[in-house]
């Protein structure tokens, strides 16, 4: 069956993130690869998404998880085989998916022949120049740049000389200003759209260009040197060329954690990406107010450049919003993963399933990442000697990292690997003994688990009559904690941020809900889908 797929997909689409090394583990050796992600497309499918969004699947030394690639134009082997990825492509093409795959345009792996060249070359060699290799002040580094990964953001090499990486050592930034790095770039990204890639998303979108001379940093709460500088801009402009060149064009959604929102459209203007990540949303915390906020400044700042919203609650990087959504404080920063602290899983659980409706209601993208619509929490419990992040070593474990949050999918079965592989091998990461109701295979049939919520949502969500693709227009008179709007078409999403059981608007059906209600009132912490009878106007 080959179904016909929509030019502008991309603006309304559910986006599932596989995160390779965690999904589904083909070969059995306890790391996730592409042969179990065929095994699973069926599962995908079924689950109603409209693209799979792929972590980087090229060969990498794993120091970041993927993020440090040392061929961007090949498939790490222990995921598979390039012809693999081509197969993997047809086959979800076949199935009404598309394909976005991660491109790294930051950095790439000390293990690239790239900078293993200019390691060997020397100072001063046309090789050192396709990275930021500098001499410091004595014994000091060039400047007082930080890695976000924690530490100085240059590490010397013997001859002297420093290289910059604003991740891990192991992840040398690419020198932009040089023309050869834009023509390899762009050369990667017509390899894979070649081979049928419907997108990419784009690794520190914001971060490719450093200001000329790379002075220090005097505030680090004001604009940084090494993110958000206008030249950015001249780099997407290249791309979106290429990718407007094939018949069936080809999308960029971009990764920037930007405080602007107006800083934040201007890559979203008509010749550069297609879309970005929302993270004023991820972060926000569970308040009906804020929450409001950040959707109509999210809404306000996409209208001038007619990009489509996009609505983000959890992502290989962040807590899972289960264990965020059951906090005191609600809210995400990077800071504050620090902490650690308790979290009520069932009061998580229900705000996340509220929190599920709301996303698929508002305007734009959806973002799912893997493992979010079987419910799973953060697994904060993991032994610290099997962590692998580079945050978690960089800080000394002061920050905990990024593992807790990439432990592999239980998909069947009473005990570890839950189905993981077929082998029984141990996953790369260590899965919870008590994941037994969170499988696959427990939930699938059963109307009150969160997987039956997120087919039931998207099914919904693909039936243009029931969620109508209207503006979005809050309906007037809601209780103090009650989120309410239309979509035109007569549908309208309330969710009760309150601690009291509101009436749901009157001359309405219900949908959907992420709950049971009381009677005929909304319980706190429980969304609603409906059909309205007549629209409101909105305000
Ligand atoms: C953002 C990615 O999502 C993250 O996982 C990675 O560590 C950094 N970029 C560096 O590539």
């Amino acid at each position: 069956m080959n179904v016909v797929l929509n030019n502008e997909w991309w603006r309304g689409a559910a986006i599932y993130q596989v995160y390779v090394r965690s999904f589904a583990d083909g070969d059995g050796d306890g790391t996730g690869d592409l042969a179990g992600v065929r095994s699973r497309l069926a599962y995908l499918a079924d689950l109603g998404i409209d693209a799979i969004w792929f972590s980087p699947w090229y060969p990498s030394p794993m120091d970041d998880g993927g993020y440090d690639v040392s061929n961007y134009r090949d498939i790490e082997p222990a995921f598979g085989s390039l012809a693999e990825a081509e197969k993997l492509i047809e086959e979800a093409h076949n199935l009404g998916i598309r394909i976005i795959i991660d491109i790294v345009p930051n950095h790439c792996s000390d293990e690239h022949p790239w900078f293993q060249a200019a390691l060997a070359a020397g100072p001063g060699s046309v090789e050192r120049e396709r990275f930021w290799f500098r001499d410091g002040h004595g014994d000091e580094p060039p400047n007082n740049w930080q890695s976000r990964f924690g530490g100085s953001a240059w590490t010397q090499v013997p001859d002297g000389q420093w290289y910059l990486h604003l991740f891990s050592p192991r992840q040398p930034d690419f020198n932009w200003t040089n023309p050869g790095i834009h023509e390899e770039f762009q050369d990667i990204l017509r390899f894979w759209f070649n081979r049928g890639v419907d997108g990419l998303r784009v690794d520190v979108a914001d971060g490719l260009v450093k200001e000329t001379g790379l002075p220090d940093v005097t505030d680090p709460n004001g604009p940084l040197p090494y993110f958000d500088l206008d030249g950015v801009h001249d780099i997407y402009r290249e791309w979106r060329r290429i990718a407007d060149s094939y018949s069936d064009k080809r999308v960029f959604v971009g990764e920037m954690w930007l405080p602007d929102p107006q800083r934040f459209a201007m890559y979203l203007r008509q010749d550069e990406l297609h879309s970005a990540f929302n993270f004023d949303f991820l972060s926000c915390p569970w308040d009906a107010t804020r929450l409001r906020e950040v959707v109509d400044a999210t809404l306000a700042a996409h209208a001038p450049v007619n990009a489509p919203a996009t609505w983000v609650l959890s992502n290989h990087d962040v807590t899972r919003h289960v264990t965020r959504y059951g906090r005191a404080d609600t809210s995400f920063s990077f800071a504050d993963r620090q902490h650690r602290a308790p979290t009520s899983l069932a009061l998580g659980t229900r705000r996340a399933r509220a929190a599920a409706l709301l996303t698929m209601a508002l305007p734009g993208g959806v973002y799912i990442y893997q493992g979010e619509e079987l419910g799973l929490a953060e697994v904060e419990d993991l032994p610290d000697e099997l962590r692998q992040d580079p945050v978690f070593k960089r800080t000394n474990g002061t920050d905990i990292g990024r593992d807790g949050c990439r432990v592999p999918l239980p998909w069947s079965g009473d005990a570890p690997p839950y189905g993981f592989n077929a082998t029984g091998t141990t996953p790369w990461l260590p899965q919870p003994a008590n994941w037994r109701p969170s499988t696959m295979e427990s939930q699938s049939g059963d109307p009150a688990s969160m997987l039956e919520l997120y087919r039931s949502a998207l099914r919904l969500r693909h039936t243009e009559s029931a969620l109508g693709d209207g503006p979005l227009g809050w309906l007037p008179e809601q209780p103090g904690g009650v989120l309410a709007f239309s979509r035109g078409s007569g549908f309208a999403c309330v969710v009760n941020l309150s601690d009291q059981p509101v009436d749901l608007p009157p001359h309405t059906e219900v949908l959907l809900t992420s709950g049971p209600l009381a009677g005929t009132q909304l319980p706190p912490d429980t969304a609603a889908w409906l059909h309205q009878e007549t629209t409101p106007s909105s305000s």
